[in-house]
């Protein structure tokens, strides 16, 4: 027979729910029966592969930011909402609090503060030179997506800009600064004739 500890009292005993509220025992569930699982993952984020130890409910991002210390994916809603915490996991952009870290364990993730990615670098200049933040808290997603974007499109107007940046919410700018950003980093990366494929290319230095 099941432990009547580990479920709720309604369930341990059916009977007790047919009774009035106040005639029913109270259970206390003991500590040590509500602990969560853990699982031992590793991550490869930006390049380094690190191992961890999560348990079953941990977000990815949250592994990411309180596990790795990996800061540059923030939490704005935790709802899939806002699109701060956006990543790159296998190649796909994922809401990395829609993601639980166990279900990302072996995967590649790439963030927005990865160093080594020339197209990264060249979408976080592209915001800093044309004022495409204010507080800044919107912009590892919107570098996130902004460089899927790059990759991804075949034309680029603002019509298409705006609406490959819906899943990323901004509270400060408005999106005209982040639009006209991203329009002039296009059009400098066709200069360079680095859009295509920027991973492992020379970023150009054509500013
Ligand atoms: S924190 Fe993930 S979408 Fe807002
Ligand atoms: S710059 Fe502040 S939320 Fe976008």
């Amino acid at each position: 027979m099941s432990d009547p500890y580990c479920l709720p009292w309604y369930l341990a005993d059916p009977l007790e729910s047919a009774k009035p509220a106040a005639t029913r025992p109270f259970k206390t569930i003991p500590h040590e029966r509500c602990v969560m699982s853990e699982h031992h993952i590793s991550l490869t984020v930006d390049g380094e592969t690190e191992s961890l130890t999560v348990a079953g409910r941990t977000l990815l991002v949250h592994a990411l930011r309180d596990h790795l210390g990996i800061t540059a994916p923030k939490v704005g809603c935790e709802t899939s909402k806002c699109g701060a915490c956006t990543v790159s996991l296998e190649g796909d952009l994922v809401k990395s609090c829609t993601v639980l870290a166990v279900q990302a364990d072996g995967c590649s993730i790439q963030t927005a503060a990865d160093t080594d990615h020339p197209l990264l670098e060249r979408v976080r200049d592209g915001l800093h030179d044309a004022h495409g933040l204010q507080c800044g808290y919107c912009t590892p997603g919107m570098v996130m997506s902004t460089a899927d974007l790059l990759q991804e499109a075949d034309t680029l107007d603002e019509d298409v800009i705006r609406d490959a940046l819906k899943g990323n919410i901004c509270r400060c700018t408005g999106y005209t600064n982040i639009v006209s950003a991203i329009e002039q980093t296009a059009v400098a990366l066709e200069g360079s004739e680095s859009t295509a494929t920027p991973t492992g290319q020379d970023d150009g230095g054509d500013d």
